[in-house]
């Protein structure tokens, strides 16, 4: 089996290299990873990932206790947002149903070869269906290279705005129905990205800054913008 390899662009490394996270194989302490708001899974190891369900009260937090664990344990060696740099298999192949499950959980818990660790003392079940979660709702880069033109379009517009009203010269108020409008235009476009897994929803950029501008004011103006900036860098 093959995989596609993309190399790292500089602001993905620079963004590495601030989480103090180190390229490579020197030494790395292993993360603790805090799963505090899943359940505890009590009936021993799952066969399946059981926060996978979109629509389950546990997806949201999965997705977001995975993809910090993920970037603090996995990301020196799968990649950034789980984009392969050619180190180690890239994990969004993995298909998001029981057969692969399997593997993927066997491979976390043991290891595999000399150079992939066993994670089995070090973080909880939870914790490793949580980084599954992130991971098989990575979004096709395919799909999303449609948009990336709109997206950075979208995301110099946020900046605009934060300008003007950083000059005084319009509120936060003033912009609440573009806000709104743009919080419409990517959901839309969240709805259209596939995942590689076939998992049902992809958690893309464009569903991060829509989620983020749900909340309207200045300060989702900032943080829209943050999160599409670092994914339109990273996603290339
Ligand atoms: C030090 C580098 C390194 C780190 C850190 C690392 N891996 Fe790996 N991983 C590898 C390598 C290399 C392989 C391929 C091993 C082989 O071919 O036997 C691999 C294989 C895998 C596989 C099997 C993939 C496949 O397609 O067969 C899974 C699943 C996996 N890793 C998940 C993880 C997860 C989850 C984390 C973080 C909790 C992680 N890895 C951390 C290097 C690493």
């Amino acid at each position: 089996m093959t995989y596609p390899t993309r190399t790292l662009p500089m602001a993905a490394l620079a963004l590495v290299l601030s989480t103090g996270v180190a390229l490579g194989h020197g030494d790395v302490t292993p993360q603790p990873v805090n799963t505090d708001g899943l359940p505890e899974l009590t009936d021993g190891w799952e066969f399946e990932n059981p926060f996978r369900d979109p629509s389950g009260e546990y997806w949201e937090r999965a997705l977001r206790i995975g993809s910090s664990a993920y970037s603090q344990n996995c990301a020196r060696c799968h990649g950034l947002e789980v984009v392969s740099g050619g180190l180690a298999p890239d994990l969004r192949f993995l298909m998001a149903e029981e057969m692969d499950d399997e593997w993927y959980m066997e491979r976390v818990r043991r290891g595999s070869g000399d150079r992939m660790p066993a994670y089995e003392d070090l973080m909880n079940q939870q914790a490793m269906w949580a980084i599954r979660t992130y991971i098989e709702t990575r979004p096709d880069p395919d799909a999303m290279a449609e948009h990336m033109d709109r997206l950075r379009a979208i995301r110099d517009g946020l900046r605009d705005k934060q300008e003007a009203i950083a000059a005084g010269t319009a509120t936060a108020e003033e912009y609440s129905d573009e806000i709104a409008d743009l919080h419409e235009e990517l959901s839309a476009i969240a709805v259209t990205i596939p995942t590689m897994s076939g998992a049902e929803k992809a958690d893309s950029i464009a569903r991060r800054a829509a989620n983020i501008l749900a909340a309207g004011g200045e300060r989702s103006l900032r943080e829209a913008d943050e999160t599409l900036t670092v994914g339109l860098s990273v996603s290339r």
